[in-house]
Order: structure tokens, then C-alpha cells, then sequence
């Protein structure tokens, strides 16, 4: 079964429909990469998905059950979805390692020797385990990114969600974050991603969705929309990612 299931999402900011009808699942252990020009209502998607936004119309089904419907544990649903921004969005007055241990200990009530032991597995993962003392000032974006990366994993969610987690890094540390969003997806995570990197989509994807103008245009494996797309939208938008104008 899917672990998250949307139908016929739709999402309007006053007169502006956004998210027009959007249908999808999300199988456990997948990786299903979003793509598509500026404007086109990615992050709104995935802001939607984890009710950052309200979704206007259209259900969201966490495991078969609908979490919009009146009653549902919406703060417990947010705790299964770990969400990696592209502007890090730390806690600039925490530490690396109390950036990591904040949200274990205030929502999931873990005792802080967990916390702890759980903070450090992460950063170890991520490579940001001898930076534990650092404020996030003191880091790189890459770094930043990292640390990010390791507080939603602390967490332990069921699904990770990134919204273009390296579109604000400088070029030599787009590397080590895509590298490391890698190494969790062959470890069998379930992650939803937004991404430029088509290189990076190509390589990682179970599954890739093309979105435009607030509709998924097409959707595919990644040799589908990559090698062999079918529909015009899609090859145009390729054709001008991968070969821009000088
Ligand atoms: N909070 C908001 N209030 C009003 N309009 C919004 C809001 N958030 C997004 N929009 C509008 O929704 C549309 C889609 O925006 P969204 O950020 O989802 O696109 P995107 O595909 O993520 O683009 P990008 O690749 O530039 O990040 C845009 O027209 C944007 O102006
Ligand atoms: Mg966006």
C-alpha cells in the first residue's frame, strides 16, 4: 500500500489556482523526484503534502486514512515527514548538536540521552558529527545543508521531503548534499524531492514527475521522461534545462 496517497489535490491563493488537480501516490522505500519550470507549483505540492499550506479541495490519505478529515492528529502526521528546505532554516541561537536534539525532545517526549545517541547517528551520516559545538552561522551552506538533513532524519520519518535543498549552495557543495541524499536513497528511505538537478533525478528516481502550470504534465521512471518523453511540454522544458541559452 501507498504510504501517501493524494487525489484530485487542488490549491488556490485567493483567485489563483495553483495546484489545479493533482493525483499521486507514494510507495514506501520510493524516491519520486518533482521537476518542472519556476512557478509551476512544486513547493506549493510539497507544502501541501505536509500541510505547511492548506490544500483548497482533494484528499491526502497517511496509510489509507484521510488527514484532513476533522479529528485526524495533524501534528502527529507532521512528525512521520521530515522536510529539508533549500534555505536550511536552522536554529540559528542552537548549536548543530541541539538543532538536532530540539524536536526529539519537545514532540516526540524522547529522554535526552536518546536524543543524543540519535542527534550523533545522524550527523555521523552526514558527516557534520565533529561539528556538533558549531552555531550555524559558523558553517558553510553545504554544512548547513547537512545539519538539516541530520535534524530531519532525527526525527525518524516515514517519508523525507526537499524542496531544492541545493539550488542555494555554492556549485562545489552541491557535491557532498546530493552525494549524501544518494546514500539514503539506495538505503531504502522514502523521499519526495524537488530538484533541478536533473542529473542527479536521472540517477535516483523511482519515479519522476514533470509538473506544469500546476497539473503533473507526465510522470515516469526516469528513463521515461529522461530518454524517451512523450509528451511536448516535457521534451520542450528538457530541451531547455539541459541545453540553456548562452
Ligand atoms: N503563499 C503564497 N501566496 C500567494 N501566492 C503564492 C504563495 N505561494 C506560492 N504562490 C504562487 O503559487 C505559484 C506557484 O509557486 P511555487 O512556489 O509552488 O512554484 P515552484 O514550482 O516551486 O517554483 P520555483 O521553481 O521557482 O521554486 C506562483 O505563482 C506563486 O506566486
Ligand atoms: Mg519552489
Amino acid at each position: 500500500m501507498s504510504i501517501i496517497q493524494i487525489e484530485h489535490l487542488k490549491k488556490s491563493f485567493g483567485d489563483n489556482l495553483v495546484l489545479k488537480d493533482i493525483s499521486m501516490n507514494v510507495n514506501k522505500g520510493e524516491v519520486v523526484t518533482i521537476i518542472g519550470a519556476s512557478g509551476s507549483g512544486k513547493s506549493t505540492f510539497l507544502r501541501c503534502i505536509n500541510l505547511l499550506e492548506t490544500p483548497t479541495d482533494g484528499k491526502i490519505l497517511y496509510n489509507g486514512e484521510n488527514v484532513l478529515a476533522p479529528g485526524y492528529d495533524l501534528p502527529k502526521y507532521r512528525t512521520h515527514l521530515g522536510m529539508v528546505f533549500q534555505s536550511f532554516n536552522l536554529f540559528n541561537n542552537l548549536n548543530v548538536l541541539q538543532n538536532c536534539m530540539t524536536g526529539q525532545l519537545t514532540v516526540l517526549k524522547r529522554d535526552e540521552k536518546t536524543a543524543r545517541a540519535t542527534a550523533l547517528e545522524n550527523l555521523k551520516k552526514v558527516g557534520m558529527d565533529r561539528f556538533i559545538d558549531a552555531k550555524p552561522a559558523q558553517l558553510s551552506g553545504g554544512q548547513k545543508q547537512r545539519v538539516a538533513i541530520a535534524r530531519a532524519l532525527s526525527m525518524d520519518p516515514e517519508v523525507m521531503l526537499f524542496d531544492e535543498p541545493t539550488s542555494a549552495l555554492d556549485p562545489e557543495m552541491v557535491g557532498d548534499v546530493l552525494g549524501i541524499m544518494k546514500e539514503l536513497a539506495n538505503s531504502g528511505l522514502t523521499m519526495v524531492i524537488v530538484t533541478h538537478e536533473m542529473a542527479f533525478a536521472k540517477e535516483v528516481s523511482d519515479r519522476v514527475i514533470f509538473m506544469d502550470k500546476g497539473l503533473i504534465a507526465e510522470e515516469g521512471t526516469a528513463d521515461d521522461i529522461f530518454i524517451h518523453p512523450k509528451e511536448a511540454r516535457t521534451k520542450e522544458f528538457l530541451h531547455r534545462v539541459l541545453h540553456p541559452e548562452p
